[in-house]
């Protein structure tokens, strides 16, 4: 099954990059809450994984990488060697830095075989049946005070955990990829998790270098999930003959989105992106809000993934867009106009919507869906913070007229974007609506 995060490792920008270099302020010395001693073993030796492992040896952990397939963790204990290597001569690291995160880092093909661990990390397969396998098999080896912690980055926290005894020690650490480099984690609450086991969590990826913000076991968690309308609202403006593609990407790109939707999908994969969208929709239930667009099936379908295939949105030779040629005039008509065709007002809205039903349902704080958003998807700004600005009222009645022009219930607007917060309820982060 494809990887369900599609966002994050594709914006370019501050938070991602080669994914060799570490965080500036990832070093030896933990954080206080973690000891350094304190052993971490993360299973799966794949992309995410080995960036997981390479950030907790560099700390200072004893880190411990599994596999199920001979020799995968060697073979990826090798790679992250010369990664350390080669970040020691570049002089990102010390070379005492890289030769002792190095020695820090041992291989297992079974977590039987693991010793008494702080916490393990698993990052295997995106397959509900192998991780509720393995989490009776974590969950029977180590100790109940070990925190048991998924990347999963679209499975529910509680299914994985399953019928394991003591479930309060399973959460979600969702890292973003590439792991060495890319600044947020997710730190994900099933119905079970104890606050005990969340907080250790989140001590230890903090001291690692990461930030952090929770979330419910909520399908997409923060990011995956606020993001949808990013590509969904350009797809459908070009299906609608409202501009071409290029002129809509424009269009985002000049209100400080690093890259335009339509060319990041190109990046990202159609396929990826095509499959995080419908993993959304699937697990809500098929919500028009998420439903994938019949254009982006259409070009999955013809094998038109993107840049990996040369064609997607855009024709690609040597890696560079050939055909995409924006209508600048068209695209400054656009912006400012009415919301249906304005392409920056139309998706923020969305986007202003989504952050705010998101916190309305009590499964983020305002705060963390805008820090999440900046660190995960490189957004120019968080999209609550957006929405204030703009005015949640005003928001309300952009989303209203794209109720009326595309009735279904893709663009109801969330009940808290006009209905004032309760006064007796001091958590609500949301501002009440302006002339409510
Ligand atoms: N790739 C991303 O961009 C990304 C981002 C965030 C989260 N995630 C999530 O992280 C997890 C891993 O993704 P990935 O892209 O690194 O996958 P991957 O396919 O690159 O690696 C998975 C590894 O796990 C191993 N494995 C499978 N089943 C196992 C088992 N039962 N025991 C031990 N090892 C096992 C495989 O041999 C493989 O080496 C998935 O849940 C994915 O959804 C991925």
């Amino acid at each position: 099954m494809c990887d369900m995060s599609d966002v994050a490792s594709a914006q370019p920008g501050r938070n991602s990059g080669s994914g060799e270099r570490p965080p500036e302020d990832s070093s030896e010395s933990a954080a206080a809450g973690v000891d350094a001693g304190e052993v971490v073993a993360v299973v799966g030796a794949g992309a995410m994984g080995s960036g997981i492992a390479q950030v907790a040896a560099l700390a200072g952990h004893e880190t411990y990488l599994v596999d199920m397939v001979a020799g995968a963790a060697d073979a990826a204990v090798e790679r992250l060697v010369a990664t350390l290597n080669r970040l020691a001569e570049k002089g990102h690291l010390s070379p005492e830095a890289a030769g002792n995160a190095a020695a820090r880092l041992h291989t297992e093909q079974d977590v039987e075989a693991l010793p008494p661990c702080g916490v393990v990390i698993e990052a295997i397969a995106e397959n509900l049946g192998a991780k509720r396998a393995l989490f009776e098999q974590l969950a029977a080896t180590q100790s109940p005070e070990t925190v048991l912690a998924s990347n999963t980055s679209s499975l529910d926290i509680d299914a994985i955990a399953g019928d394991v005894p003591h479930p309060g020690r399973v959460i979600g650490l969702h890292f973003f990829n590439p792991a060495a480099r890319m600044r947020l984690v997710e730190v994900i609450s099933g119905a079970r998790s104890d606050e005990a086991a969340l907080r250790r969590g989140e001590e230890y990826v903090r001291a690692w270098g990461k930030t952090t913000v929770r979330c419910t076991s909520t399908p997409g968690f923060i990011v995956n999930r606020v993001a949808r309308p990013f590509y969904g609202e350009a797809q459908r403006m070009v299906a609608e003959g409202i501009a071409d593609a290029a002129t809509i990407d424009l269009a985002l790109r000049g209100a400080g989105f690093a890259m335009g939707p339509l060319e990041l999908t190109d990046l990202i994969g159609q396929d990826v992106n095509l499959a995080v969208g419908t993993s959304v929709w699937e697990q809500t239930d098929r919500d028009p809000r998420y439903e994938p667009t019949q254009a982006q099936r259409d070009l999955v379908a013809a094998g038109q993934l993107g840049r990996k295939t040369g064609r997607g949105v855009f024709t690609y030779v040597d890696g560079k867009a050939t055909d995409a040629v924006p209508d600048e005039r068209r695209a400054r008509e656009l912006v400012g106009g009415p919301v249906r065709t304005d392409p920056v007002a139309r998706t923020v809205a969305m986007l202003v919507n989504e952050a705010v039903d998101l916190v309305a349902r009590g499964e983020a704080s305002a705060a963390d869906v805008d820090v999440a958003m900046q660190l995960g998807t490189n957004y120019p700004r968080g999209p609550i913070e957006w929405g204030r600005e703009i005015g949640l009222a005003t928001v309300a009645a952009q989303l209203a007229e794209l109720d009326a022009a595309y009735p279904g219930g893709r663009y109801r607007p969330s009940p808290a974007l006009t209905s004032p917060p309760n006064p007796t309820d001091s958590t609500d982060p949301i501002d009440a609506p302006e002339g409510a």
